[in-house]
């Protein structure tokens, strides 16, 4: 008889350690509390990059091991707990991700009209729990917080051509309200310079060739502190820090070409509040101040100003939540572990929970990260396996009712990709939990 594993967390590092564990002789039950596989390849990767999209590929071909079973709509805390899971399978592992946001900590900031880059790229990738947000975009000037990747999506979403997001899988919802939105100028803010933003180099380039937008950098701005200039100089400075910068000087050098809108990068300025309306009517700007860096750190120099604006988008990274009964690491926004094995309070593992992806390591990396990170937890499995350390159920799982399967899920598959079809489309989304539930329960029936 096989090891039985749970995965809970049908996104990148649930497939991979499924995968691998599969490869490894388990049984596999994959729970997802979304009817739909995939995580942040369909709820978070920009709806306009449809080739990284296609690494679901890779799960697709995972999920058709015999020993492999799904399990959408079922969510870890709600309607399976811990307890029961552990009941029932020899390793348990948690792949759920890092699903709310960071916050800046700053007067005005649940005002109306700042929102999480969470939640927008949320909105129009039509995750479920987003689908009845509204973002006023009414707004002519939005500032975007941070300087990851995310905030060049948001950035970039914002500003591109109606066509040219028509022509994606983004939401419908969002599909008009990006359509009509009025924002001409978007303001990307850095706390730091332009050595230090997390950028990558491919995702920097595609917002100086956005068919809507010029990108402008105040040529002052690429003036670098001598900390920051030596480094770059230094045999310490990774490639892609010395292509950002290449970049980055092309567009302070550059003249706005007439395009209708733009978008600037704006370096060494942090938010220290929202402005608004009152105490809590909606956004009207955002009060920044100075920074000069210091060791690499962000120190305020005093100097304040503020960027009238009606929207602002805060993307300053990811953070988990924590789980009844999983032991969780309150400052990193972590569940406890070391090296994929979970690490109860009194520092002893938890024996048969692991994890992996972002909830183990930290919301950062790309898909291809959590190739690796698997592969790392699954050797800690495979060495407790083999030294009779394992979790021992003491129950067979049944598939819980009313789960949606692997062929619900293609049933949803199928519906949305003709529905996409029909408009030139990769696909129409389904919004809506209740929707997905009935397409799957459709094709089931015929
Ligand atoms: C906006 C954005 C854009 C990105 N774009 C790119 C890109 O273009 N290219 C790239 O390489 N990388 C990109 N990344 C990074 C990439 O998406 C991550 O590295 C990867 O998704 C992390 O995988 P994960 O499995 O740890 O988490 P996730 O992808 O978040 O998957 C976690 C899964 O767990 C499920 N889950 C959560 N809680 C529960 C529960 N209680 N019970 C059951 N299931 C649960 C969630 O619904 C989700 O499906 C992007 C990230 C973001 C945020
Ligand atoms: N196309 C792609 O490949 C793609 C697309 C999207 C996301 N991703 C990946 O997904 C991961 C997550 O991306 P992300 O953009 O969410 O995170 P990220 O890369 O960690 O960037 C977060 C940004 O927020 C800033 N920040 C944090 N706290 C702040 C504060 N209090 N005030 C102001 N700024 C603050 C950080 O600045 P400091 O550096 O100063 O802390 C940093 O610039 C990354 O690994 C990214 O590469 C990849």
């Amino acid at each position: 008889m096989s090891n039985r594993a749970a995965v809970i967390g049908a996104g990148p590092s649930g497939f991979y350690a499924t995968e691998q564990l599969l490869k490894a002789g388990f049984e596999v039950d994959l729970y997802e509390v979304l009817p739909t596989p995939f995580g942040l390849v369909r709820a978070g990767v920009a709806p306009d990059h449809p080739k990284i999209k296609s690494v679901t590929r890779v799960y697709e071909k995972t999920a058709k091991h015999p020993a492999f079973r799904y399990f959408g709509g079922v969510a870890l805390g709600k309607d399976i707990s811990r307890e029961e899971l552990l009941e029932r399978y020899h390793a348990v592992v948690y792949a759920i991700g890092t699903a709310t946001d960071n916050r800046l900590g700053i007067p005005g900031e649940d005002r109306p009209g700042s929102h999480s880059a969470t939640e927008f790229v949320a909105w129009y990738n039509g995750h479920p729990d987003f689908a009845d947000h509204e973002f006023d975009l009414s707004a002519t000037r939005a500032v975007v917080v941070g300087n990851g990747n995310v905030a060049v999506d948001v950035a970039r979403m914002l500003v591109l051509d109606p066509d040219e997001v028509a022509a994606t899988d983004t939401a419908d919802h969002a599909v008009d309200a990006l359509a009509s939105a009025s924002v001409h100028d978007v303001i990307v803010l850095g706390r730091r310079g332009p050595v230090q933003a997390a950028f990558t180099t491919p995702e920097l380039r595609e917002l100086g060739e956005l068919t809507r937008a010029d990108i402008a950098i105040e040529p002052g701005a690429m003036e670098l502190d001598e900390a920051s200039a030596a480094f770059l100089e230094s045999g310490e400075c990774d490639a892609t820090t010395k292509r950002n910068v290449e970049v980055m000087r092309d567009y302070a050098e550059r003249e706005p070409s007439g395009r209708e809108r733009r978008v600037e990068l704006r370096f060494l300025w942090s938010p220290v509040e929202i402005l608004g309306e009152g105490e809590d009517g909606p956004v009207t700007g955002v009060r920044v101040v100075k920074n000069r860096l210091e060791k690499g750190r962000a120190v305020p120099t005093g100097e304040e100003a503020v960027i009238s604006c009606g929207l602002v988008l805060r993307s300053i990274g990811y953070r988990g939540t924590p789980l009844a009964g999983i032991p969780f690491d309150e400052r990193r926004g972590l569940i406890r572990n070391e090296g994929g094995r979970v690490i109860g309070d009194d520092g002893a593992q938890q024996r048969g929970e692991y994890v992996v992806g972002w909830v183990k390591r930290g919301p950062s990396g790309v898909i291809g990260t959590n190739k690796k990170d698997a592969a790392d937890t699954v050797a800690k499995i495979l060495e407790d396996e083999q030294n009779g350390v394992l979790n021992e159920p003491v129950a067979v799982p049944e598939a819980p009712e009313g789960a949606i399967t692997w062929e619900g899920w293609r049933a949803i598959d199928e519906h949305e990709t003709a529905a996409g079809e029909a408009q030139g489309r990769p696909r129409v989304k389904l919004v809506r939990v209740e929707h997905m539930h009935d397409t799957a329960r459709a094709a089931a029936a015929s």
